[in-house]
């Protein structure tokens, strides 16, 4: 079942929302989620978004909200940032992939220059050493030559930049709709079948 297994990390980047409705979306479409989140991120999810989190006694309830249900439990594993014996700091730990989102500059450069001096950066090496998926959804603007110069690196070690910029050229009307734009590239990266949009060129009638 390791292709089921989907890592996605909270760091401290603008767009909290983001990295929710993704664990939304990839549990609803029936995926396992190894969850963890960084110290700066639990500060932009409480200034974005209102929620507070303890990560020492992390409550995937109190934090997901409205939709989450206890069946959902079984599919949801949440690791300490700090946790350095967790399964996903090892390679033999199978993944079908992992999700930095949103994905901090700082986070980023750590991955660049090969640093795992925590859960995230060591689950995203991991990925990167096993030839497996690691999607970096960065947001900062605007960037200077060490943010380019890091993403390239990242790119050639054969992770994705999938940066949170959504398009406006299917005409959003709420702030959602641009959420579900980004997350819906990274559901593609990842192969995860998903009705988020509708895709360009496809007809009205085509949606379900
Ligand atoms: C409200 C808020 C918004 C932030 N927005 C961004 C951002 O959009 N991009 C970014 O790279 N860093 C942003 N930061 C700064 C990072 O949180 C900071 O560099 C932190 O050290 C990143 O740590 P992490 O990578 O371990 O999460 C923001 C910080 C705060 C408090």
């Amino acid at each position: 079942m390791a292709e089921e297994d989907i890592v996605v990390a909270m760091t401290g980047a603008s767009g909290a929302l983001y990295g929710l409705r993704l664990v939304e979306v990839l549990l609803q479409a029936g995926k396992h989620i190894h969850f963890t989140l960084s110290p700066a991120a639990v500060e932009v999810i409480a200034a974005e978004c209102g929620r507070k989190v303890d990560p020492d006694k992390f409550n995937p309830a109190k934090f997901f909200g409205q939709f989450w249900t206890p069946i959902l439990s079984s599919r949801f594993a949440y690791h300490n940032y700090r946790d350095f014996k967790s399964g996903i700091a090892s390679g033999s730990f199978l993944t079908g992939g992992m999700v930095i989102c949103p994905c901090s500059m700082g986070t980023l450069g750590a991955i660049a220059a090969g640093i795992s001096d925590n859960l995230i950066t060591r689950a995203a090496n991991v990925q990167l050493k096993e030839r497996r998926k690691l999607i970096l959804v960065p947001r900062e603007t605007p960037l200077h030559l060490i943010h380019l110069r890091n993403m390239t690196v990242c790119t050639e070690a054969g992770a994705v930049i999938l940066p949170a910029m959504p398009g406006f050229y299917h005409k959003p009307t709420t702030m959602n709709e641009l959420v579900d734009f980004i997350v819906a590239r990274v559901c593609d990266q990842l192969g995860v079948d998903h009705h988020l949009q509708k895709r360009w060129g496809e007809k009205e009638a085509d949606q379900s």
